[in-house]
C-alpha cells in the first residue's frame, strides 16, 4: 500500500503565520504538524510516501524529509498547482500509486488513541478485498466537516460535505484507506458548488458500489485538527501534557521507524546527534537504553 499526505492550501486561516512557512510545517508542539500525519501511515506500515504540496512550499519538504532513506523509507514529492480539492490528491497521486492500494491523510490531523494501529491495519486489510475505510468521530460542530450518518450497526447510510442541516454529530476525519479503484473513481466525478473535487463525493462513490467501511474513533480518542490559531495552540497543549506526563512521544517518526525494524540502531544514532540540542535527540538516544 501507497501513502499520500496532502500538504497544500494557503492556510490563510493562520495568517500571518502562514505568509512565509505554510501551515504543515509550524510547529506542534516539538516537532513540526507533517510529522503527525507521517507517523499515522508508518503506522499503518507504509513506507512509500508522496507528498503532495504547493508550487511554492514543496521543496521546504523536500528539504526536511529528502528521499525518506533516513527512516528506511522511500519519499516522493509532487506539485499541486491549485487547490482544486482533496480528490485530486488521488488524480496526482496515479502514477506514484500504480496498481498499488492507497491511504490519503490530510497534512494537518493530529489523531491520538490506544489501539489505533490495529485499525490501521484492519483497514489496510479492507483495501485488499475492494473497502474503502473512512474513520469517524463525534463533533460538537459537524456542520463544518463531511458529515457520516450511520446506523446502530455502524453502517453508512448517508454522507453529505458541509450540510447545513447534518443528519448526525458523526464526521468523517481526514484519513482515507482505498483500493486501487478510488483514483479512477476521483477521475470520474464532477467538481462542487465550492469547484473543488470533493474526497466525499469519492467516498459516495464506494458507498453506492457497497464498499464503503465506517471505522468509528471513539470518546477515548483524540482527533485534533489546527485551522485556526486556537487550535493550533490546543493541539499543541495536548500534546505537551501527554508527553510530559508519559516520557513518550506523540508522533515520533524515528522511533516508528526503529519499532519497524525500518532503521537500526546506528541510523537512530546519526539521528539523535542531529537533533542533540533540543530534548528531541535525548529521547532518540533513550530509545537505545
Ligand atoms: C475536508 C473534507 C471533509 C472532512 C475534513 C476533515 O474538509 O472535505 O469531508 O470532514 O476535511 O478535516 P476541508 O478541509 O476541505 O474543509
Amino acid at each position: 500500500m501507497k501513502g499520500i499526505i496532502l500538504a497544500g492550501g494557503s492556510g490563510t486561516r493562520l495568517y500571518p503565520n502562514t505568509i512565509t512557512l505554510c501551515k504543515q510545517l509550524l510547529p506542534i508542539y516539538d516537532k513540526p504538524m507533517i510529522y503527525y500525519p507521517l507517523s499515522v501511515l508508518m503506522l499503518a506500515g507504509i513506507r512509500e510516501v508522496l507528498i503532495i504540496s504547493t508550487p511554492k512550499d514543496i521543496s521546504r519538504f523536500q528539504e526536511l524529509f529528502g528521499d525518506g532513506n533516513w527512516l528506511g523509507m522511500n519519499i516522493e514529492y509532487c506539485v499541486q498547482n491549485s487547490p482544486d480539492g482533496l480528490a485530486q490528491g488521488l488524480i496526482l497521486a496515479d502514477s506514484f500509486v500504480g496498481n498499488d492500494d492507497v491511504a490519503m491523510i490530510l497534512g494537518d490531523n493530529v489523531f491520538y488513541g490506544q489501539g489505533f494501529t490495529p485499525m490501521l491495519q484492519q483497514a489496510k486489510n479492507e483495501a485488499k478485498n475492494g473497502f474503502a475505510t473512512i474513520f469517524t468521530y463525534h463533533m460538537k460542530n459537524p456542520q463544518a466537516f463531511g458529515v457520516v450518518e450511520i446506523d446502530k450497526d455502524g453502517k453508512v447510510l448517508s454522507l453529505e460535505e458541509k450540510p447545513q442541516n447534518p443528519k448526525s454529530n458523526f464526521v468523517a476525519t481526514g484519513l482515507y484507506f482505498y483500493d486501487n479503484t478510488a483514483i479512477d473513481i476521483a477521475k470520474s466525478i464532477k467538481p462542487s458548488a465550492r469547484g473543488e473535487l470533493e474526497i466525499t463525493d469519492v467516498n459516495i462513490e464506494y458507498l453506492k458500489q457497497n464498499r464503503l467501511k465506517a471505522q468509528g474513533l471513539g470518546r477515548g480518542f483524540a482527533w485534533l485538527d489546527t485551522g485556526t490559531h486556537d487550535n493550533l495552540l490546543e493541539a499543541g497543549n495536548f500534546v505537551q501534557t501527554i508527553e510530559l506526563r508519559q516520557g513518550y512521544k506523540i508522533a515520533c517518526i524515528e522511533e516508528i521507524a526503529f519499532n519497524n525494524g525500518w532503521i537500526d540502531k546506528e541510523m537512530l544514532l546519526d539521528r539523535a546527534n542531529i537533533l542533540d540540542k533540543s530534548g528531541y535527540g535525548s529521547y532518540l538516544r533513550g530509545l537505545l537504553k
